[in-house]
C-alpha cells in the first residue's frame, strides 16, 4: 500500500529526537476529545468557553501528528448523545465547528491533509454547517498526506446501524454477509482501523466512538484535560505505544 506507514512529514532524525522509533509511527490514531467542559468550571468560566479553548489543542494535535508522519488522525467533535446536552451548548458547538473550519481549512488544505466528515447528516445538523463541511471536503478530497476524520453527529452502534441497513437496501444476501462487506458500508471504508486511542480528561471509557474499529486499538488514557493537551502529549501517547506489546489474540 502506498505511504502505509509514515507519510513524509516524519522527518525519521527529528522522531528519534523525541525518543521514538519512526518505524513504529501509529498508522492511525483517534482521539477523543474530552474535559472541556470541567477545563472551564476550573477557571470559572463557562462550559463554551472550555470548548473555545479546545481549538488551539486540535491545531496543535493535528500539527504534532504530521511532523510525526501519522497517516491518518481522527478525532471525536460531537457525539450522537451530545444532542441531550442543553440547547445553547448545541447550539455553540454547532457553529465552533463550522468556524474552526473556515478558519483552519486553508492552511491544512496547504499541508496536504485530506479532510473528512464521519458521522449521520440528520436534520439537526445546521444547514450552514453542512455547507461548510461539504466545501471542506470538497476541497481537500484530493490531498495524499495525512487523512483528518472528524467524528461529528457521530456514534459507534449508529455507524454499525447504517451499514447494516445500506447493506439490506442493496440486496446483500445473507451469505454474502462477512467482517469485510460490512466495512464497505462504513462511514470511510477506506479507513484503517485506529492503532492508538487517546482519550483526555480521566475518563476509562469509550463513549460511542468508533466501536468496531478499536477492537484492537491500544487504549490511553490521561487525566489532562482536552483544551491543555498539546503535541507533546501526543507524543508521550505514542512513546507508550511503541512499548505495548500488540497480539491480537495471538502470541508474542
Ligand atoms: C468534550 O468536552 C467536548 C464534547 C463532548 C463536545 P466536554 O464538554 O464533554 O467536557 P466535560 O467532559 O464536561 O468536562
Ligand atoms: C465523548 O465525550 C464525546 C466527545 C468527546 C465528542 P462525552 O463527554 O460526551 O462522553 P461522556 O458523556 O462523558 O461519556
Ligand atoms: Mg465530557
Amino acid at each position: 500500500m502506498v505511504g502505509a506507514r509514515r507519510g513524509k512529514g516524519g522527518d525519521d532524525e527529528r522522531i528519534r529526537a523525541l525518543g521514538l522509533d519512526p518505524r513504529r509511527i501509529p498508522r492511525h490514531i483517534a482521539c477523543v476529545m474530552d474535559g472541556n467542559g470541567r477545563w472551564a468550571q476550573q477557571r470559572g468560566l463557562k462550559r463554551t468557553e472550555g470548548h473555545a479553548a479546545g481549538e488551539e489543542a486540535l491545531l496543535d494535535a493535528v500539527n504534532g501528528a504530521l511532523e510525526l508522519g501519522v497517516r491518518w488522525l481522527s478525532v471525536y467533535a460531537f457525539s450522537t448523545e451530545n444532542w441531550s446536552r442543553p440547547t445553547d451548548e448545541v447550539r455553540f458547538l454547532m457553529d465552533f465547528n463550522r468556524r474552526i473550519l473556515l478558519g483552519h481549512r486553508d492552511e491544512l488544505h496547504a499541508k496536504g491533509v485530506r479532510i473528512q466528515f464521519l458521522g449521520r447528516r440528520d436534520w439537526r445538523v445546521p444547514r450552514r454547517l453542512l455547507r461548510v463541511i461539504d466545501e471542506t471536503v470538497e476541497l481537500t478530497a484530493g490531498n495524499r498526506g495525512m487523512t483528518f476524520s472528524v467524528c461529528f453527529n457521530y456514534g459507534g452502534r449508529a455507524e454499525i446501524i447504517d451499514a447494516v441497513a445500506a447493506m439490506m437496501r442493496d440486496g446483500v444476501s445473507a451469505e454474502k454477509v462477512s467482517e469485510k462487506t460490512l466495512r464497505r458500508y462504513f462511514y470511510a471504508p477506506d479507513m484503517p482501523d485506529p492503532d492508538l486511542v487517546i482519550r483526555t480528561s480521566g475518563e476509562f471509557r469509550i463513549s460511542n466512538f468508533l466501536l468496531w474499529e478499536l477492537a484492537y486499538s491500544e487504549l490511553i488514557f490521561t487525566p489532562i484535560y482536552w483544551p491543555d493537551f498539546r503535541r507533546e502529549h501526543l507524543v508521550e501517547a505514542v512513546r507508550e505505544y511503541q512499548v505495548r506489546d500488540r497480539r491480537f489474540g495471538g502470541l508474542a
